[in-house]
């Protein structure tokens, strides 16, 4: 509901703005300067921090930097490990993306692979539906998953065969709405976890697939992780018995920085206005975008 996503945040922008104040102990005018998310997002929410981030740097006279959401999640991981270095490949796997991008220093960012259809995240919260664990509910199904035998189903891994770094996701969502249609209920709660961990498994073997391709690709010994879905603990784990196999160095966020949060925005803004970069206050919302 964009509408209603746009109407809380004019309700909450301010509380919160006073609230992050309180905690770090400064005076808007101690900031030394501002940013705001212009996109990819729900144009009504984005309008309602971006016009607050914009009218108190002209207010104040500081600096200001609109950030893309996606650079934004790649800054989670710097601001995590300041030891990761500014070359690294990422794999960014959210509600809404699902890409391989290679970064060649902040600003540079090279795009090696994405989603033909769904997003890895996409597919986590329609499972979770079709399991009645409600939404977002990515974190749900990683939980349940746990008490799941991995091997119950076998279900579809998308792309594997091919040495393009794109992932699919909507036919393994398909494939389990289809199984769980021919269950009763009795069976369904029994099958849940073995449901859930063979679905989980599926999706994060191609993730760790395409990574392990593209960390061949790019040459990168560097992989960072990051998105809603950089939280699931099975990718971690899949992604740190491979990275170690191949001597790559592997990065995530803590988990709250792995989902969307402000923090991650604001390390995105510090870099670019750090190296004298600003925006102009003319910048404005945008929904979808050349993705970064
Ligand atoms: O990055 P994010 O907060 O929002 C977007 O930019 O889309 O990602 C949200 C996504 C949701 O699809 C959610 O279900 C998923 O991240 N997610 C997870 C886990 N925690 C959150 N997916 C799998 N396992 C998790 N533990
Ligand atoms: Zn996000």
């Amino acid at each position: 509901m964009p509408e209603l996503a746009g109407r809380e945040h004019i309700k909450r922008i301010i509380p919160i703005l006073k609230e992050a104040l309180d905690e770090a102990g400064v005076t808007l005018e101690g900031v030394d300067g501002y940013a705001a998310t212009f996109g990819p997002g729900l144009v009504g929410a984005l309008l309602v921090g971006l016009s607050l981030a914009k009218s108190l740097a002209y207010f104040l006279d500081k600096p200001f930097y609109a950030v893309n959401h996606l650079e934004g999640h790649i800054a989670a991981n710097l601001l995590a490990h300041p030891d990761l270095g500014e070359t690294f490949l990422t794999l960014l796997v959210s509600g809404g993306h699902t890409l391989l991008i290679d970064v060649d220093g902040i600003g540079h960012y090279t795009i090696m692979g994405r989603t033909l259809d769904d997003a890895a995240g996409e597919a986590f919260d329609k499972v979770a539906k079709i399991l009645g664990l409600g939404y977002p509910g990515g974190a749900a199904v990683d939980r349940l998953a746990r008490n799941g035998n991995r091997e119950f189903i076998r279900f579809p891994r998308a792309l594997t065969a091919d040495r393009r770094l794109d992932f699919s996701y909507s036919g393994l969502k398909t494939a389990v709405a289809l199984y769980v249609q021919k269950l009763s209920a009795d069976q369904l709660q029994r099958q849940m976890a073995d449901i859930a961990a063979s679905f989980q498994e599926a999706a994060v073997d191609t993730l760790c697939e395409k990574s392990i391709l593209g960390l061949r690709k790019s040459k990168r010994k560097t992989l960072a992780l990051s998105g809603g879905v950089a939280a699931n603990s099975r990718l971690r784990v899949k992604l740190e018995t491979a990275c170690r196999a191949l001597d790559v160095r592997l990065f995530y966020p803590p988990l709250e920085l792995c989902t969307d949060n402000a923090a991650m925005i604001a390390a995105a803004g510090h870099w670019h206005l750090s190296r004298g970069e600003r925006s102009l206050f003319g910048v404005n919302a945008v929904p979808y975008q050349k993705v970064i």
